[in-house]
């Protein structure tokens, strides 16, 4: 007799070819609509699906797996972090977790990139000229940026997007500086050429552009808060791809208006979409909404990742991306 299929909920709509996929696999409820679903859609999806594929935007907190059915057995998240989702609660309750890593670390560490640039060579201030039709023509003294190249750049996290960063930056000629929770092997600080600073106040000091590249979690809260803000020189600017709650957002505001810092470029916020308005008006700061990995072909590869965690746990097997509290 045919096993019966598992029943999947997914929150989001996702590209077309991963949708299709996972229907021709599963017993999958697809998203009609593109919004977030609500907390009382996302309560019924615990309670009546087998695995649930949620994104960044659905918070899978205690109250909510509180209120999960006994057949939800995996949430098979499409994305990389999992700061939304209550990992530990999960695993007592039985539940699996599984992300996404790797498919989005070449897009992300290439969106960095695109800040440094877009920040140190003032593209916003170009483009708003060219838009607004006021350009006047070349001169000696128009839109002076600084030169990357021979900067000094300090990773904050570096982990996988933190080394693809890295080699990037290598190639653009900057000096590459990292702090880490743990200092990585040696060999791949020799192969980035990577000066590992134990003390993140010592490296902040000394930077000419910090990135931040560590995931969200209790530890990392707030780690540029406003005191080590103020460690930065006031010709630095600071990127972050990874999550908004790294970065003390109002305290980076007011330093960067009081010309403490330089600019920043930022693709999260702290507060989601409530992003402080008077970061907006700042010339010099890149606000870009959260599409750091928005490729087409990540975002399928986010999806086959999500599959083959699907498929690998329904023949039996650990899913390959099972998160484990550990890890955090
Ligand atoms: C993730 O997968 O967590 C990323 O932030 C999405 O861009």
């Amino acid at each position: 007799m045919p096993r019966e299929r598992l029943s999947v909920v997914v929150t989001r709509r996702l590209p077309e070819a991963v949708e299709t996929r996972l229907s021709e696999l599963f017993n999958v409820r697809l998203r009609e609509d593109d919004a977030p679903m609500t907390r009382e859609e996302l309560t019924a999806a615990v309670r009546d699906a087998d695995i649930l594929v949620p994104t960044l935007n659905d918070t899978i907190d205690a109250g909510l797996l509180a209120r999960a059915g006994d057949k939800l057995k995996l949430i098979a998240n499409y994305g990389a972090g999992i700061d939304h989702i209550d990992i530990a609660t999960a695993r007592q309750r039985g539940i699996l977790v599984s992300n996404t890593p790797g498919v989005l670390t070449d897009d992300t560490a290439d969106m960095t990139m695109a800040l440094i640039l877009a920040v140190t060579r003032r593209l916003p201030e170009g483009m708003a000229v060219m838009q607004k039709g006021d350009w006047a023509g070349w001169a000696p003294t128009a839109f002076l940026g600084g030169r990357v190249g021979g900067r000094r750049l300090g990773i904050l996290g570096m982990g996988r997007i933190g080394q693809a960063v890295a080699r990037r930056a290598a190639v653009f000629g900057m000096q590459v500086h990292y702090h880490n929770r743990k200092r990585v092997h040696a060999a791949i600080e020799e192969d980035l050429q990577a000066t590992y600073w134990e003390s993140l106040d010592q490296m902040v000091a000394r930077m000419d552009v910090i990135s931040i590249n560590c995931p969200s979690t209790p530890s990392t809260f707030h780690l540029m808060n406003a005191r080590r803000l103020k460690l930065m020189k006031p010709s630095a600017v600071i990127v972050n791809t990874s999550r908004g709650e790294v970065i003390d957002e109002n305290a980076l505001t007011r330093m960067i208006r009081a010309g403490e810092i330089a600019g920043a470029g930022l693709d999260v916020y702290e507060h989601g979409t409530a992003v402080n308005p008077r970061l907006r008006q700042l010339p010099n700061v890149v606000l870009l909404p959260h599409m750091g990995s928005a490729t087409i072909e990540g975002r399928i590869e986010m999806g086959e990742k999500v599959i083959i965690n699907i498929k690998t746990f329904a023949d039996g097997h650990r899913p390959p991306d099972q998160v484990v509290p550990a890890m955090l």
